[in-house]
């Protein structure tokens, strides 16, 4: 997917790209830029497809009609919400539950069983899921319901516990209000939207129960937010919009937080690229599960 049609294929955010959207940006009108969203949101410009990146930044010039990109880093330097705005623009929040269902009944079928059996054998007190770019909660959400739906039994004696993180603080509210049109249920089987979701107009509200098994907090993925000791990693469609180098980064850094009995779980169109490859095996290539190579344990 291009950055385009990324951004176009947003249902609750529609920004339209027209052919004449770019502004052009210097080399130091870009560093100012990049400052200000390092210095305030630990975003790094510089890990994401450039091409992309300009494009969007050029969304915002025009929507608050600075007249030239150095008024546009003036407003950033002093609106606290322009920077909100355009780390919203930056970043893409598509998701769904159950996206990719044949992943989530690959977890329900294999891994979350051999997880629970694992921790059994080995005495573990609890179990860590993690959705790493979570956008609007869609992701973490399906977690818990698959858990409370099938593993309710083994949860009494093995707690699971699931954090959820994100760059973007607007989608992070909404991922708490966890109310949702109905287009993010399309891939949801229909039997947990009758027990888990109560309709409110037009829209969907996950059941408290749900709720209460995500926590959620904002965090950058290269700025030392991790969850040592994490069972079950979930890093799907965050991936595809980063520059390859800074892919591989963040492969070190998942091997690092993956303990030797965990999993990776990477979105359809990812793969772990260059010389990270040596450090996962693969578990299921269509579903994109990876766990670390006996040599990187
Ligand atoms: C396309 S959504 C993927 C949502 C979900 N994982 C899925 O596959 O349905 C990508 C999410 O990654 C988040 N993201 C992008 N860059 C990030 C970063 N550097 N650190 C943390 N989250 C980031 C975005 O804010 C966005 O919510």
């Amino acid at each position: 997917m291009d950055c385009d049609e990324a951004i176009n294929s947003s249902a609750s955010e529609p920004l339209f790209v027209t052919a004449n959207a770019n502004v052009e940006i210097s080399e130091s009108e870009f560093a100012r830029i990049r400052q200000v969203l390092l210095f305030n949101r630990g975003f790094n410009l510089d890990a994401y497809k450039d091409r992309c990146i300009r494009r969007r930044i050029s969304i915002r010039i025009r929507s608050t009609h600075c007249e030239t990109v150095n008024d546009y880093c003036d407003l950033l330097l002093s609106s606290k919400s322009e920077v909100d705005n355009l780390v919203k623009v930056l970043t893409i929040h598509v998701s769904q539950f159950f996206r990719n269902l044949s992943a989530f009944e690959k977890l329900r079928t294999d891994i979350i069983p051999h997880l629970f059996s694992t921790a059994r054998q080995k005495g573990k007190k609890s179990l860590r899921f993690w959705s790493l770019g979570c956008a609007g909660g869609e992701e973490p959400y399906t977690l818990a319901l698959i858990l409370a739906e099938h593993f309710s039994h083994e949860m009494e004696e093995i707690p699971v516990i699931i954090d959820a993180t994100d760059i973007d603080a607007a989608t992070l509210l909404s991922a708490e209000t966890a109310l949702y049109h109905h287009d993010r249920l399309l891939e949801a089987p229909l039997n947990y939207i009758q027990k888990y979701f109560d309709e409110e107009g037009e829209q969907y509200r996950l059941s408290p129960s749900i709720r209460k098994m995500v926590s959620f907090s904002q965090g950058e993925m290269f700025n030392g937010l991790i969850y040592h000791g994490c069972d079950l990693l979930l890093c799907r469609n965050v991936l595809i919009y980063l520059a390859r180098e800074q892919q591989e980064k963040v492969f070190r850094n998942i091997a690092r937080t993956l303990g030797k009995d965990a999993f990776l779980m990477l979105g359809k169109s990812e793969t772990i690229l260059g010389e990270s490859r040596s450090l996962f095996q693969t578990v299921c290539p269509v579903e994109r599960i990876y766990r670390l190579a006996p040599a990187s344990v």
